[in-house]
């Protein structure tokens, strides 16, 4: 991919923005990473004992979704459907490159964001591109399993993972929608729960907004 850059498009749009063909596709790349891919693979054979002992864990957790960056022209409508404030805890699950929170953060310049990777070598061009607009202060890239982090701070959640992904964080999305969360979610939807709002990008993507709805008529007790 082209170097990162938040002030134009650092990919050629309508490529790398496409739609996993079929969920099927996407999931057939789903595969455990551990370190031992690395000590097994052909790269760790070259490499000194101490090495390989000092190497993070390639990638941590189980594959919930193939790297596929989102355009800045879909992060920009994901911005403005989740309506993100002063002293948002936004989080994107399944980050990459941390384009998403860098563009809310260049917007919002009082929100905290939070990016969960699961590979390593993503975590590190995140952070790059998160030092590179000097946005270290506002954005946090953790590496790590996004079914293993705790999100009970995040006020908003930006997902593009694929349904099998989603559908294992469900019961972790349902409390934060019932504690108030805002959540989009990119191409795939979150099986079983009605959006609020869908909007559609380009021909067939979808950008779904989840959020509690609130009563708009609440009914009085009477004394
Ligand atoms: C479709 S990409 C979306 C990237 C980014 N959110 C964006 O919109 O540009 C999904 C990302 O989730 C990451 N991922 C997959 N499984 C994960 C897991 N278990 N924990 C954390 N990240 C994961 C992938 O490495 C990939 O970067």
């Amino acid at each position: 991919m082209a170097e990162f850059s938040p002030s134009g498009p650092p990919y050629p749009l309508g490529t790398n923005d496409s739609v996993f063909q079929t969920q099927r596709e996407a999931m057939q790349e789903n595969q455990v990473g551990d370190a031992t891919q690395n000590i097994e693979g052909s790269e760790a054979e070259s490499s000194t004992v101490s090495e390989l002992i000092n190497m993070p864990p390639v990638k941590v957790g189980i594959k919930l979704a193939p790297y596929n960056p989102t355009s800045s022209e879909a992060i920009e409508i994901a911005i403005g459907l989740l309506d993100i404030t002063e002293g948002d805890i936004v989080f994107d699950l399944g980050c990459g490159d941390g384009r998403f929170l860098v563009q809310a953060c260049e917007q919002h310049s009082s929100i905290k964001a939070f990016g969960v990777e699961y590979d390593n070598d993503l975590c590190i061009r995140a952070n790059e591109n998160v030092t590179a607009s000097n946005l270290s202060s506002q954005v946090t890239i953790m590496h790590n399993n996004v079914l293993d982090v705790d999100i009970s701070e995040a006020t908003v959640l930006f997902i593009y993972l694929v349904p099998e992904g989603i559908l294992k964080l469900k019961d972790v999305l349902l409390c934060a929608l019932e504690r108030g969360v805002r959540i989009v979610t990119y191409v795939f939807s979150i099986p079983g729960i009605t959006p609020v709002n869908t909007v559609l990008y380009k021909k067939s993507v979808k950008i779904y907004l989840y959020k509690r709805e609130e009563p708009t008529n609440p009914i009085k007790k009477s004394a």
